[in-house]
């Protein structure tokens, strides 16, 4: 039996790479025949991950991170009739049944069938179902022929592969949060966040014929970033305002739109920069976007953050101005992305070179060892999307 090594949270702060089971056909004792093991070729670091790392979920000791998943499929289950053995793959970080009445309307990030807490499940995540991540060698996805999305062709696909690992997680991500803001050809953006996921959204914003994309960050590597693929950027530790920023660009002090590209780990600004406010950018998108405009909000808020800055934000409630938004009729989409809506699409714009999301968001690919530093390096703000490659297949 082949031997499997994954990526595990040890305590707050710190990771380490373990060894690990080699996935079984099964999550308990729930039998997975409709599911396949995957060799992994690439699995992304994700903001995501870092809200357990930093000891801000209740995520326990041990866990296997991982819900950025690309790879080759070595065995299908009795109950897999269309992936087969061979296939090279794309798989939604959100885990789907295919059967449920939230699947069948295509919100695949609620599926009522694969995590008994709540709706929705994910790979390697805190209240998320318990299935195993995918940072590691081999792992298990259940109701594959659902799920997976097969690359036409693996040499072609092996070329890109460090645009279509993205297709898991954060360029879907970045392109649901612009298409539920409802960014079209002439809108005026702002993304708060220059993050893995706000550049994907900016970049996103682009390919949807945005005139303007405006990109807020307190990180001045993660902003450059921004601006080498035709942003416009707003240094958030200046003193300026953020709508009299917004006016310097484009004339007024508004947006026709906003992507919340943060979540609930934003921190202040101005003065305020370098200290955690967690409902920053939601009072601040309804104070920039246009009466009738359309939110955003991919960034993650949650129920429960021991690690909060006061007692109610410890229980997820914050203090967001929604009379604000309310008088100004704006409309708010939150929620794991639905990955499975968009990636066959975003995968055609990739192999048809449409958009040069790899480079957007500066993919740096390391190998399984090296992700204890990914993790590090990433937390310290570098302007990169670190994948791994855990058997070193990715050409150079
Ligand atoms: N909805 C989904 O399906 C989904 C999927 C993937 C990631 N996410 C979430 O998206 C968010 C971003 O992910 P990421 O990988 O880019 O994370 P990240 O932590 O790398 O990026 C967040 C960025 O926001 C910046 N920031 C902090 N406060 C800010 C403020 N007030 N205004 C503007 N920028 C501010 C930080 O400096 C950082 O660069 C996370 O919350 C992640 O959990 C959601
Ligand atoms: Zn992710
Ligand atoms: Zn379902």
């Amino acid at each position: 039996m082949c031997k499997n090594h994954g990526v595990a949270y040890v305590k707050p702060g710190e990771v380490e790479v373990r060894e690990i089971d080699y996935p079984k056909l099964a999550l308990g004792d729930r039998k997975c025949h409709h599911g396949v093991i995957l060799k992994i070729v690439s699995t992304n670091i994700c903001g995501s991950d870092q809200h357990m790392v930093r000891g801000r979920t209740t995520a326990p000791e041990g866990l296997i991170l991982g819900h950025e998943i690309t790879g080759l499929v070595i065995e299908a289950g009795r109950d897999v009739e269309f992936i087969k053995e061979g296939d090279l793959v794309s798989v939604p970080f959100n885990i789907a049944c295919g059967r449920c009445r939230n699947c069948k309307e295509g919100k695949t990030g609620i599926c009522l069938n694969v995590n008994p807490a709540r709706p929705g499940a994910a790979y390697g995540y805190v209240d998320m179902g318990g299935w195993v991540g995918g940072q590691s060698e081999y792992v298990m996805v259940p109701y594959a022929d659902f799920n997976l999305l097969k690359f036409p062709d693996k040499d072609q696909a092996m070329e890109k592969i460090r645009d279509l690992t993205l297709l898991s997680d954060i360029f879907p991500t970045g392109y649901h949060g612009a298409v539920t803001a409802g960014v079209g050809p002439g809108s005026i953006v702002y993304v708060a966040g220059a993050g893995p996921v706000g550049l994907a959204c900016a970049a996103s914003c682009h390919l949807l014929g945005a005139a303007v994309v405006i990109v807020g960050d307190m990180i001045p590597e993660r902003l450059a970033q921004a601006k080498s693929f035709g942003c416009e950027t707003i240094d958030l530790r200046n003193k300026t305002p953020l709508p009299d920023a917004i006016a310097d660009i484009v004339g007024v002090p508004e947006v026709d739109c906003a992507v919340d590209c943060v979540g609930f780990e934003a921190k202040g600004h101005g003065a305020d920069a370098d200290k955690e406010a967690p409902a920053t950018v939601l009072n601040s998108v309804m104070d920039v976007t246009r009466a009738g405009g359309g939110i955003g909000i991919p960034g993650l808020y949650v129920t429960g953050d021991p690690g909060a800055v006061d007692e109610a934000a410890k229980k997820g409630s914050l203090s967001i101005r929604l009379g604000l938004g309310w008088a100004k009729s704006h409309s708010f989409h939150t929620g794991q992305c639905p990955v499975m809506k968009y990636h066959r699409q975003l995968m055609q714009a990739i192999l048809y070179d449409k958009v040069q999301i790899a480079k957007a968001v500066n993919v740096q690919i390391i190998s399984l060892k090296e992700s204890v530093q990914g993790y590090k390096d990433f937390d310290g703000g570098a302007a990169k999307k670190f994948v791994i490659d855990p058997h070193g297949l990715i050409p150079n």
